[in-house]
């Protein structure tokens, strides 16, 4: 058939879990539900450009760029991911890729960039499908392009909806399920539409253990099926906890969620430390501001060392100086990324 070359573009942001999921099984299915906001400013601008095949070989023919220089090991990682679509858009195989890819954070900033970017990409192939056969109505487009950004990245999926979203079956949520994200951004209450997060990066060095040997320790944690069955009941509990806008109740389940995720690393066999000294120095200082100034300032992690600083827009003004007059001491080069609570991805 005749197919013009052409190119796609999107920007998707990244997003940063409330309620971790840490644990998976089966086609990259999570242990269980978790919630996130949906950030702003870190996020990932993709190109995806396409022609006729020459002659279609085996494999898929997939090049990636990452700030305008050919990346190997991306491609190599492109390339499995759109083999293991095959099933699902068989014409990937017809087709020639050259895919430009650019973050709007340092590269090497220890942002993990897999939620942005996979979004980003799978945004583009969702677009290239109706391009090709019959366009997607609105809600069917996202939900899809959630479903293949689970297939690249588990917690990619959560990032293609502004606000906040859900993923893993929840009592009280509506369509939640296990093979894609959905949106709960009608559930924000005003004071989290605006939300802030800042994000600290206390080291920007190569983690020693990664997420996905992570999810894989999970099957062998003596804490498993506590910690799954914990996790179900805060996300209904966090959903609930959005949508009244109760700032404390969010902190106070923010901070142990942090906790929890990297107690159940220590509790791994072997065990596995991925915080730094100055993570805990950060912390502390955040728990005495709060005590001192009762400002409800809260930290989150993710499978690293950096903080991400969570707070009310109406607070931003004293706790942007507590950062930089306290805080930055202990980062990486003195470096912090201002972000907040998003609108979701664009296309370009
Ligand atoms: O999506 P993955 O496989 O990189 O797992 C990331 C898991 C956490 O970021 C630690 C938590 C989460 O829910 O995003």
């Amino acid at each position: 058939s005749e197919v013009t070359p052409g190119a796609l573009r999107w920007r998707s942001p990244s997003n940063i879990a409330l309620v971790k999921y840490w644990g998976k099984h089966g086609d990259q299915l999570p242990r269980n539900p978790s919630v996130s906001f949906t950030l702003d400013g870190a996020a990932t601008d993709t190109t995806l450009r396409y022609e006729v095949r020459e002659q279609s070989g085996s494999g898929v023919d997939v090049k990636l760029s990452l700030d305008g220089v050919h990346n190997d090991a991306f491609s190599q990682r492109t390339a499995k991911f759109f083999e293991r679509l095959l099933p699902i858009y068989p014409f990937l195989k017809q087709l020639s890729f050259a895919i430009e890819t650019k973050n709007s954070f340092p590269h090497s900033a220890g942002i993990a960039s897999s939620a942005s970017g996979m979004s980003a990409l799978a945004l583009c192939l969702v677009d290239l499908e109706g391009k090709l056969f019959k366009p997607l109505g609105n809600a069917e487009f996202f939900e899809k392009a959630s479903y293949l950004s689970r297939l690249g990245s588990g917690s990619a999926c959560r990032s293609v909806y502004g606000g906040a979203a859900v993923w893993g079956k929840v009592d009280g949520v509506a369509q939640s399920n296990e093979e894609f994200a959905v949106p709960i951004t009608d559930k924000l209450n005003p004071t989290f539409q605006t939300y802030h997060d800042d994000i600290l990066l206390i080291s920007k060095s190569e983690k020693s253990v990664s997420s996905r040997a992570g999810h894989q320790l999970m099957e062998s944690n003596p804490y498993a099926t506590a910690r799954y069955a914990q996790a179900k009941q805060r996300t209904g509990e966090m959903v609930d906890i959005l949508r009244r806008g109760d700032v404390e109740a969010f902190g106070e389940m923010l901070e142990s969620e942090a906790l929890t995720l990297h107690a159940l690393m220590m509790s791994s066999r072997p065990p596995y430390l991925l915080i730094r000294p100055n993570t805990l120095a950060v912390i502390e200082r955040i728990q005495e501001f709060r005590r001192e100034t009762k400002t409800p300032l809260y930290f989150t992690l993710d499978a690293g060392p950096n903080l991400h600083l969570l707070y009310p827009h109406a607070d931003a003004e004293q706790v942007k100086s507590f950062i930089r007059e306290q805080l930055l001491f202990f980062c990486d080069d003195g470096m912090y990324l201002a972000d907040r609570v998003g609108k979701g991805p664009e296309r370009l």
